[in-house]
């Protein structure tokens, strides 16, 4: 109840960028933790948008010592509230398990390693159409090869919006409606309907080609968010 009343406050005060009126169920972050393979070898996985740790309950499960977690949020009370169930609620899940989390926003993060598993909670609908296009090409670096990125959204709330954006002449956001469109269309592999949620979601699952994208750095290190970027707060990594 607490974390909820919390939640509220946020979107209250930042609805357009947490984009959802309530955190998801435990459903979104079950559906989306059976697609996560376990291969014997150690898994780097990100979220992006991660909130206050709805789903990333659900994949600490998953995680096994020698593998790396990844989390990206640009709401400094939900990173406070991460940093809290990293060290307390998570502890015992994340043994043996590097975690950082890039307390900022992802267009201000240099990633030089791709992810087995990128997931993505972010509300791409409430973005403008260069901010979408930007983020698809960081998917597409991210993703590394035979990787796969899940992505998970409100059903139907795409359609309505375009429906909208038509209706108000509103052209951005019918151009960011059709990005996202086309992309799913090119990559999307599979979709699972969640409807123990509210309201109820689509857990979406795609492979990209990141072979095909030119990678300037081989390098295994992570770097840490650009300072000189953030336009938000500080950039900051706490780990
Ligand atoms: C729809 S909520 C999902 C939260 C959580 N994963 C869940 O399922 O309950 C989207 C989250 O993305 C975060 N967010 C929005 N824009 C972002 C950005 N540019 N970079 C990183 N996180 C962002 C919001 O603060 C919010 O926590």
């Amino acid at each position: 109840m607490k974390s909820v009343l919390a939640w509220l406050r946020e979107v209250r005060s930042n609805a357009s960028s947490v984009g959802a009126l309530l955190p998801s169920m435990p459903a979104v972050g079950n559906t989306i933790r059976k697609h996560i393979k376990d291969d014997g070898k150690p898994k780097a996985i990100l979220e992006l948008g991660a909130g206050d740790g709805a789903v990333t309950a659900q994949i600490v499960q998953v995680l096994k010592p020698g593998d790396r977690l990844e989390l990206v949020e640009i709401n400094p009370s939900f990173c406070q509230e991460l940093q809290r169930r990293i060290h307390q609620e998570w502890a015992s899940y994340l043994s043996g398990v590097e975690v950082v989390v890039h307390s900022t926003g992802l267009q201000n993060c240099q990633f030089h390693r791709r992810f087995d598993v990128v997931i993505s909670g972010l509300p791409l609908i409430n973005f403008g159409s260069d901010q979408v296009q930007e983020i698809y090409f960081q998917f597409q670096r991210l993703v590394s090869d035979g990787g796969q990125l899940l992505s998970f959204e409100y059903a139907c709330s795409r359609r309505l919006k375009k429906f909208l954006g038509q209706l108000t002449g509103n052209r951005d956001l019918v151009k960011t409606c059709k990005l996202i469109e086309e992309f799913h269309h090119k990559n999307q592999v599979g979709w699972d309907p969640v409807l123990l949620n509210i309201p109820p979601m689509k857990v979406r699952r795609f492979y990209l080609g990141a072979a095909n994208v030119k990678d300037e750095s081989d390098s295994e290190t992570v770097a840490d968010c650009d300072p000189n970027q953030s336009d938000i707060r500080p950039s900051k990594t706490c780990s």
